[in-house]
């Protein structure tokens, strides 16, 4: 991940930052109409749920500059989610999702170095999850 792709996606992270709330509601909207299948994983209430993955999506993020805590982090997270049934394959949906979802977000100012930049990212939050699972 490029300087230039961290600093895309921190600048992001803080545009979004008042509406994260809504962002969150809105990914899992896209995640279970994408993958219906997927909604009974998570509680019936998404309240709490929704409020846990936008704090920890922005903590993570804002971790990229300090690899050693972004790794520590993710990992614990990973770690957590093995426990909850998520395999590889979930991975790449939620990236769909969440993808889709900050890219109409982001509308109005999105690019193709944002799409990447967000892409890299997400990537190297999927990778550090799935590291030491073993
Ligand atoms: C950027 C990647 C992800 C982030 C930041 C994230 C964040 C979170 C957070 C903060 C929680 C609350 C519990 C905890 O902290 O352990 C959680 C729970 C959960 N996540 Fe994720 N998650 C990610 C990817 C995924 C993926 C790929 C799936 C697969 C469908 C998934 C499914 C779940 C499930 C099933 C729960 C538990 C719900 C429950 O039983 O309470 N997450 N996630």
């Amino acid at each position: 991940m490029t300087p230039e792709q961290v600093d895309l996606v921190l600048e992001g992270i803080e545009r979004m930052r008042p509406r994260l709330p809504l962002v969150a509601d809105a990914f899992y909207a896209e995640l279970f109409g994408r993958y219906p299948q997927l909604r009974p994983m998570f509680p019936a209430d998404l309240a709490r749920q929704r409020a846990k993955f936008a704090d920890e999506l922005r903590a993570l993020v804002v971790a990229l500059p300090d690899l050693p805590a972004f790794l520590d982090s993710a990992a614990r997270l990973g770690r957590r989610h093995a426990g909850y049934g998520v395999r590889v394959a979930h991975y790449n949906q939620v990236r769909t999702a969440l993808i889709a979802t900050i890219a109409a977000e982001m509308a109005s100012v999105w690019t193709e170095e944002h799409e990447h930049a967000w892409t890299v990212a997400y990537d190297m939050i999927t990778e550090a999850m799935l590291l030491n699972l073993r």
